[in-house]
């Protein structure tokens, strides 16, 4: 019941997009000319999004990294970010990669590595919330091994890269960590560490994306305070009806019979990525901090202000991963 309690605040109450910095991203962001950007979760409703956004600003090339899609379906997804983006030279790249798999990411970040000399802006922005328990190939929670795990691992490995391309001239390498204003619904303590591996099948679906968002949170704060170089910032994107969404009317009851009630809580995709894009971009961001849209810090719920949390999650992922970076 307190679950259910913590999940309809967070809907009902939760952050809008209607506040926060003056920010418009055609006007806003600058040049990212020579800049190399790669977007998790980019073949996904915010990540396209994203990448479209971005692709205005003339980048160098922009890698789309999601799970593997058919050839023609790759194509469909080029052509939408080129034409809508108005951007029809875009160098784009897909990169097939199961988050949900430690060799899988180790392949893809080893090849991104062989091919390309720099990184600007890396966007962590896939990420699934399901009804059904289960485990990735690595034998964690899926949930957690998904939106935190796999993409802790994907960045220690393309870290060397983007701390290279900050010794370079104008450089300003960012990090955006995509979580949630549902990190507020994690477990109490805000991570189960003894339950991380196996499928947590006894604690809420809600529950068990909301600890993977809190560990974004404080993936966020520790790549800040571990590498200073470089900028990191955790974002929500508010609230918008995606992929996401679709598959959960599917499994859920309460998803489904709220259906025609979501339009009054959420806002169009071109509006939900607005935060991704302030935290990629603009000058103002502090490293390290978690910010609701668009650009407002200190938002998080008092176990996502949780140093100790961060350390420890830091301590546990580095033991995890090791023999993997
Ligand atoms: N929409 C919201 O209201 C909202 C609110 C707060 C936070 N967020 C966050 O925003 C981010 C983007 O989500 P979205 O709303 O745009 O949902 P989405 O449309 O479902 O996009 C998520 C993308 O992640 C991909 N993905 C799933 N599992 C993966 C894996 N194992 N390896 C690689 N990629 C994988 C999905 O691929 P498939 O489609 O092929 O499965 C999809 O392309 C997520 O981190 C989400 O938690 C969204």
């Amino acid at each position: 019941m307190a679950d259910l309690q913590a999940m309809s605040r967070v809907t009902l109450f939760g952050s809008g997009n209607k506040a926060g910095v003056n920010f418009d991203p055609a006007r806003d962001i600058p040049s990212l000319a020579e800049k190399v950007i790669l977007v998790t979760g980019g073949a996904g409703d915010l990540g396209k999004q994203v990448a479209i956004e971005l692709a205005r600003h003339n980048p160098r090339r922009i890698y789309i990294a999601d799970l593997p899609k058919s050839d023609d379906a790759i194509k469909a997804l080029n052509d939408a970010i080129r034409q809508e983006s108005g951007n029809s030279d875009l160098p784009l790249t897909y990169l097939a990669i199961d988050l949900a798999s430690f060799d899988s990411i180790q392949k893809v970040a080893a090849k991104f590595k062989e091919t390309e000399d720099r990184l600007d802006i890396c966007v962590l922005n896939a990420g699934i919330m399901r009804v059904a328990s289960g485990v990735t190939k690595d034998g964690y929670e899926i949930t957690f091994g998904i939106n935190y795990l796999g993409h802790a691992l994907f960045t220690k490995l393309l870290m060397p890269t983007m701390l290279h391309t900050a010794t370079l001239e104008g450089a300003d390498v960012r990090v955006v960590v995509v979580s949630s204003e549902g990190h507020a619904m994690a477990p109490k303590g805000g991570i189960l560490f003894d339950k991380l591996k196996g499928p947590c099948e006894d604690v809420k679906y809600f529950a068990r994306y909301g600890q993977s968002k809190i560990a974004c949170i404080c993936l966020a704060r520790e790549l800040a305070r571990e590498y200073p170089q470089i900028t990191t910032a955790a974002v929500h994107p508010g609230r918008i009806i995606t992929g996401m969404a679709h598959g959960l009317r599917k499994e859920s009851w309460l998803f489904k019979i709220t259906t025609p009630l979501s339009p009054l809580f959420c806002v169009p995709v071109a509006v939900g990525v607005r935060n991704h894009l302030w935290a990629a971009t603009a000058k103002d961001v502090v490293s390290g901090k978690y910010y609701e849209p668009v650009g407002i810090p200190d938002k998080e719920s008092p176990v996502g202000k949780d140093t100790e949390l961060s350390r420890k999650l830091w301590e546990w992922t580095s033991n995890e991963l090791k023999g993997r970076v």
